[in-house]
């Protein structure tokens, strides 16, 4: 088990574990009713277990608050449903929430429990890969509008997060796959910039057991990126110096290929093909040796993960540039997060030669 710690105000441990999920009741202990707020599917599996482990540990109440699955029930209509169950049932601004589930429901249950009562307490209990290492750590949470994704949102820290790394067994590998394209981002950012033996030569020497979800070595796997991503909240907990930014390596070219579409690629896939693009962009503005640009190909390549867009033949590249003008970090010109000789550091308008460089890269022609 690793237990570590996010060094914001108030501090907050993530426990990971596999079976974590009967160390919840102990985060619990103070609380008279909480809140269990999860999705059918996975409440089907693991809800019995947390709430008789939290009903027999403490004197709390427990509920459970299902919501729908999918990005369009990551919404202020969810929000406002979830709060007024909670009013009906006697939440408390002293009472607890738990958020069960991956993202959607981790980003949606912690707004509800941002802004219910002005704001109660939450323990985020993620169930997938992308938000065991990401989205459930952080404080950062949001609902999408038709406008746009996570257009409303809050800041709002959990009070513990707990990691239950054998509830991955059941996750569709589509899934999985994708949480491995943010495991990628984590181990390229250590692997330039301070920790050259972490979480790169795990992911290398026990590749076969990650894609066979070995809880064991998924613990470890997940440890090192929520190490990672504890220590850059900690330094930058408001999104406010530039520093959290780094957490977006690869994100620019990923965002574009969502946001153009018709690719059919998760989240996760995105990325992968955003670091192999950010790698060769690196290359290209004589950042880092063709050694770096390996790595940023070979990595997700080793972990079952696209390095090439799909059909990238017919890939838009003006489509693609003009989407990532847009990116909210841009401001209106091209903004990168690339590794370089002092690390990952945000780079702009990079040359119309290197960026036919890094979309060749990637399969585009340009
Ligand atoms: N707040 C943040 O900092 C942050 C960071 C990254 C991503 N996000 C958000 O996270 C969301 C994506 O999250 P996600 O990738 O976890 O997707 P998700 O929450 O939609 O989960 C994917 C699917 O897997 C199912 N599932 C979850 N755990 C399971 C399990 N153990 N076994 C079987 N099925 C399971 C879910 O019901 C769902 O159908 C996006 O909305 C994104 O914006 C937030």
């Amino acid at each position: 088990m690793s237990t570590l710690t996010v060094a914001v105000d108030p501090p907050y441990d993530v426990e990971i574990a596999p079976g974590a999920l009967e160390l919840v009741a102990a985060k619990l202990k103070d609380r008279k009713r909480v809140a269990v707020v999860s999705q059918a599917t996975i409440a089907d599996t693991y809800s019995a277990r947390l709430l008789a482990s939290i009903e027999s540990e403490t004197n709390a109440r427990v509920g459970l608050f299902l919501m729908g699955d999918g990005e369009t029930s990551k919404s202020m209509t969810t929000v406002e449903d979830l709060c007024r169950r909670f009013a009906d049932w006697g939440l408390l601004r002293g009472d607890a929430i738990v958020a069960l589930g991956g993202g959607v429901v981790g980003d949606t249950a912690g707004f509800a429990a941002a802004v219910y009562h002005r704001g109660v307490a939450i323990v985020q209990v993620p169930t997938t890969l992308l938000a065991m290492v990401d989205a459930a750590i952080g404080g950062k949470t949001a609902v999408n509008l038709a406008e746009g994704k996570n257009l409303v949102g809050a800041f709002h820290q959990p009070v513990a997060v707990v990691v239950d790394t054998s509830t991955l067994e059941t996750l569709g590998q589509r899934e999985f796959l994708s949480g491995l394209g943010e495991v990628a981002k984590y181990a390229l950012l250590t692997d330039v910039v301070a920790d050259p033996t972490g979480l790169t030569a795990l992911l290398r020497l026990r590749s076969s057991a990650v894609l066979d979800r070995d809880p064991d070595v998924l613990t470890e796997v997940v440890a090192c990126c929520v190490a990672i991503k504890a220590e850059v909240v900690a330094a930058d907990p408001f999104e406010q110096t530039g520093r959290r930014a780094t957490l977006n390596l690869g994100h620019t070219f990923a965002h574009a290929l969502e946001t153009v579409g018709g690719y059919d690629l998760t989240h996760g896939e995105a990325v992968a093909i955003g670091l192999v693009f950010a790698g060769a962009l690196a290359g290209a503005c004589g950042r880092v040796g063709s050694d770096v640009v390996d790595r940023y190909q070979a990595l997700p390549h080793a972990l079952g993960l696209p390095t090439q867009v799909p059909d990238g033949e017919s890939g838009d590249p003006e489509q693609l540039l003009a989407v990532m003008r847009r990116d909210k970090k841009a401001a209106g010109g091209l903004s990168f997060v690339l590794p370089g000789q002092n690390g990952i550091e945000r780079v702009d308008d990079p040359s119309d030669e290197a960026l036919r460089y890094a979309f060749a890269s990637v399969g585009i022609g340009i």
